[in-house]
């Protein structure tokens, strides 16, 4: 996080389908709340009225058709405008800003997977986030299978169909994308076994904020 501008604390989540991460940034920005710690909790894409526009657009597959560029400039967009009108001001506040997916989901899924340039990715990140960088990103990883499974039964409560396998490698990938990121930037991310039991999870969660970030 850019220090001397923003007072508060900047913490994401992020890990493929499956993984809890929703669930396990409702459980942390509880906690925070508990501790006594103003929290805003928010996700992306959306997070401001105008990316709420945005997500409708991007979750339907409207954006799809002009390919992963143009969806990872709307992702990008979304980001801004969320930044803009959203995130800074609540960390201007002091807040302890809890966001489910940010700048690595566009890395993971637009670059990485769909195969749009390291270099454009980079690039739209500058303009969006600047020097804003999470204080803490969990990474909540948990095998491709395992976690498609977990999405199937709570989307319709059955196993994967018959496109299983074309969905399995694309997750894969998803998941490998997420791993690299970690590794290149340790400081900032942090790996949760995310196939662990949800109290598990929560507890590494809970630990890592207590040692990195003292609430
Ligand atoms: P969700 O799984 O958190 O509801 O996220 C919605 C979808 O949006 C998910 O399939 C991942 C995708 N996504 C991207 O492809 N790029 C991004 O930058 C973001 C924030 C989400």
């Amino acid at each position: 996080m850019q220090r001397g501008v923003e007072l508060g604390r900047f913490i994401t989540f992020e890990g493929g389908e499956g993984s809890g991460k929703s669930t396990q940034a409702g459980i942390l920005a509880n906690r925070l709340a508990r501790a006594g710690r103003p929290v805003f909790a928010t996700r992306e894409p959306g997070g401001s009225p105008a990316a709420e526009e945005i997500r409708e657009a991007l979750l339907s597959g409207k954006v799809w058709q002009f390919g992963p560029f143009a969806e990872a400039v709307m992702f990008s967009v979304a980001r801004a405008d969320h930044i803009d009108y959203a995130i800074r001001e609540a960390l201007q506040q002091g807040k302890w800003v809890v966001c489910d997916r940010f700048i690595d989901s566009t890395r993971a899924y637009q670059g990485a997977t769909a195969g749009v340039p390291r270099s454009l990715i980079s690039a739209l990140e500058r303009i969006t986030v600047g020097a804003l960088s999470p204080d803490i990103t969990f990474i909540l990883d948990i095998p491709a299978q395992e976690g498609l499974a977990r999405a199937h039964e709570r989307a319709e409560g059955t196993t994967p169909d018959r496109f299983e396998g074309q969905e399995l490698m694309l997750h894969e990938r998803v998941r490998r994308a997420f791993l690299d990121i970690a590794e290149e930037e340790p400081e900032r991310c942090i790996v949760v076994d995310a196939s662990q039991p949800e109290a598990m999870v929560a507890e590494d969660v809970w630990e890592a904020v207590l040692q990195r970030l003292n609430p």
